[in-house]
């Protein structure tokens, strides 16, 4: 089994916005059980005696924990590749040029829309302003920088203002990820997911952009794969290319896999990475093709998108192991569509929930 390509590290929970597609598990990990700053550094040093090249921080919100400067210099040190993931509160000009001079190679900056005042909405905190100005600062280093963006039904028709926005703001990569239904985006689905049309239009706004900004800012777009005929390949497979480790050093396969009920994990604090990334139960559970069933088993495709997600397969039938029902060859297919023909122009319910606030999807 060759080295996973790169480590995320989720190094807390913690996180001042309240955004209604949050992917972190709806039970946290509390600041309490975090892994303090030796316990990180020694899992930097595993990464990279594994032969991890880059590592992802983010949380929760990264920038939470104070220590994050001297992970940081221990990381680069350890020569990885140093990305964070960040929302961007907390972060002002004299703590960026702390970060980039303890060695940080790359931000990944996320908005949650266009227009302020929805965006503050979703995001639960008023920090737009925040983000439009803090791109210039993070612009005045040499540090690589990618503009993140969540759509779902209520944004996906300000996309293209949302390309200018990244565009002005000389971002190098621009990533627009469709809302996936894991987390509190599972339990809000039906307000968030687009409609059939809306997705079209997506398309050919992308497909327009990606012409016009050739060789000047690269722009990635991720489906909402309920609409897709064949699954994407998670993760690049269950265990083969990355590794999670959760803020109490819990290994996982992907940010998703606690969900699925059984399932235990090994933790940084008690074992090496190459031992969890080899041995663990969990990094063997799903990979290869043994424990695939028909269709999968015996499909053309099972190389390239490896069943689908096990962690959509256990969300949608109860079963981990079943073929990702987003596959039009799954016999499970029929949830997925009729969760799909579910869908209305407007928001099914008024209210959506994350953590402990409610929101209501029209502004008034
Ligand atoms: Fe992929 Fe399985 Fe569907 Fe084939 S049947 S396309 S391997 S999910
Ligand atoms: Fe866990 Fe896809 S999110 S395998």
């Amino acid at each position: 089994m060759r080295a996973p390509t790169a480590l995320i590290a989720e190094l807390t929970h913690r996180c001042p916005l309240h955004c209604v597609y949050c992917s972190n598990p709806e039970a946290m990990q509390p600041r309490s059980d975090e892994m303090d700053t030796e316990q990180w550094c020694r899992v930097f040093r595993d990464a990279s005696e594994l032969g991890v090249h880059q590592i992802h921080f983010t949380g929760g919100e990264p920038l939470s924990r104070l220590d994050l400067t001297q992970l940081i210099a221990h990381a680069r040190r350890e020569r990885l590749y140093v990305n964070l993931i960040t929302s961007g509160i907390g972060l002002n000009e004299q703590r960026l040029e702390e970060l980039v001079s303890a060695g940080l190679d790359h931000i990944q900056l996320s908005f949650q829309d266009v227009d302020e005042a929805e965006a503050n909405r979703w995001a639960g905190t008023r920090g737009h302003a925040h983000k439009l100005n803090l791109a210039g600062l993070i612009r005045k280093h040499r540090i690589g920088f990618t503009v993140n963006l969540v759509v779902h039904r209520n944004n996906l028709d300000r996309l293209e203002r949302m390309i200018a926005m990244a565009e002005d703001l000389h971002a190098d990569k621009l990533e627009i990820a469709n809302v996936q239904y894991y987390g509190w985006a599972l339990r809000n689905r039906q307000a968030l997911i687009p409609t059939r049309e809306q997705l079209h239009a997506s398309l050919a706004t992308i497909a327009l952009a990606r012409e016009r900004l050739l060789g000047k800012m690269r722009l990635d777009y991720v489906l909402p794969d309920y609409y897709a005929k064949y699954p994407k390949p998670c993760m690049g497979g269950w265990g083969q290319s990355l590794m999670l480790i959760d803020p109490a050093g819990f290994c996982m396969p992907c940010h998703a896999a606690g969900a699925i009920a059984g399932m235990q994990f090994d933790t940084a604090r008690d074992h090496s990475l190459e031992w969890i990334w080899h041995q663990s139960v969990a990094f063997n559970k799903f990979r290869g093709q043994d424990w695939m069933r028909e269709p999968c088993r015996s499909c053309d495709r099972r190389e390239q998108d490896f069943g689908g997600c096990r962690c959509q397969a256990f969300l949608l039938t109860g079963d981990a192991s079943a073929t990702d029902p987003v596959c039009s060859l799954s016999p499970k297919r029929g949830l997925v569509d009729a969760i799909l023909a579910e869908i209305q122009p407007t928001p099914h319910s008024p209210f959506i929930v994350v953590r402990d606030l409610v929101y209501r999807t029209d502004p008034h």
